[in-house]
């Protein structure tokens, strides 16, 4: 059954491990991350962007992901990533969606607190666990682009202060990453993380993780982090490989069968991701 992600990142918080939330896109990627995970006994978020809702459609992605959770015997929850519409997250809500994120990041502090608790108000009366942003990530992510200038770090008493007031059941915060790989190594701000985690009772959720050393990743996670995104690191490989099997056999023309290299090479940074959260065999 299709769950929310209230228990999986509770067990996460309490053991001081991560769940990653992999960034999917058709029935290829979904099927990559979810015997992959299944596999190695991890907690499954699958997560899509609005973009993905509207190259898929909701009530696809829907029943793929609920017959995907009635095969394993690890709990797997379809996440919406980055919404913004409260009327796109009632349409997944009324399908049975029960793990939503709600960014008003880029609204005015007051605006957002607003806008995710209608979010929360809605979701809450059907068992679904709503995510929030404070702060602002640099980068892009589908049509969402953020200028460096625009992005800002969360402050921690505003955190407590935000959680509190919207409900939320988890807080993405911004303490140094970005969506997309980076030109520099990224300097997380650790200080940051751990003053948000005394502030903040409800699991922390680190966006941008594409690019992140994983040192830097398990350090996060000894300070709050219980759900990683990642979605670039899954997507480059998969494309490459693919591109250079249709390069190197010019008569493919088999869609089940060339995307062999492209599923396999996604399925390898998966399994990469999953340890270096330290979420295989939770299940
Ligand atoms: P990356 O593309 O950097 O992995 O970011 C993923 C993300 O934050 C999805 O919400
Ligand atoms: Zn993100
Ligand atoms: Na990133």
């Amino acid at each position: 059954k299709m769950v929310s992600t209230r228990h999986m990142l509770l067990d996460a918080q309490e053991k001081r491990y991560a769940v990653p939330a992999f960034n999917i896109h058709n029935l290829e990627t979904i099927q990559v991350v979810a015997e992959t995970s299944a596999k190695l006994g991890s907690p499954i978020i699958l997560a899509g962007t609005p973009g993905t809702f509207s190259y898929a459609n909701r009530d696809y992605l829907q029943a793929i992901v609920e017959t995907t959770a009635k095969k394993y015997n690890v709990p797997v929850a379809l996440h919406l990533d980055h919404h913004e519409e409260f009327d796109a997250i009632k349409e997944s809500i009324d399908l049975g969606t029960k793990s939503v994120m709600i960014d008003a990041s880029s609204l005015p502090y007051e605006e957002n607190i607003e806008k995710v608790k209608k979010v929360v108000a809605y979701a809450h009366l059907h068992d679904v666990t709503v995510e929030g942003e404070l702060g602002r990530l640099g980068g892009r992510e589908d049509d969402l682009v953020v200028d460096e200038k625009d992005s800002m770090y969360t402050n921690p008493a505003q955190a407590a202060d935000y959680v509190a007031r919207t409900g939320i059941d988890s807080l993405a915060v911004a303490i140094g990453t970005a969506h997309g790989l980076y030109k520099e190594e990224p300097k997380l701000d650790f200080d940051r993380l751990a003053e948000i985690s005394e502030e903040v009772s409800v699991p922390l959720v680190l966006h941008g993780a594409s690019g992140v050393p994983g040192d830097a990743v398990r350090r996060a996670i000894e300070l709050g982090i219980c759900k990683v995104n990642i979605a670039t690191e899954l997507k480059i490989p998969y494309s490459q490989e693919l591109r250079k099997t249709l390069v190197e056999n010019p008569e493919a023309n088999d869609p089940r069968i060339y995307t062999k290299e492209a599923k396999e090479a996604m399925a390898a940074v998966v399994e990469e991701k999953i340890r270096m959260c330290n979420s295989q065999n939770r299940y």
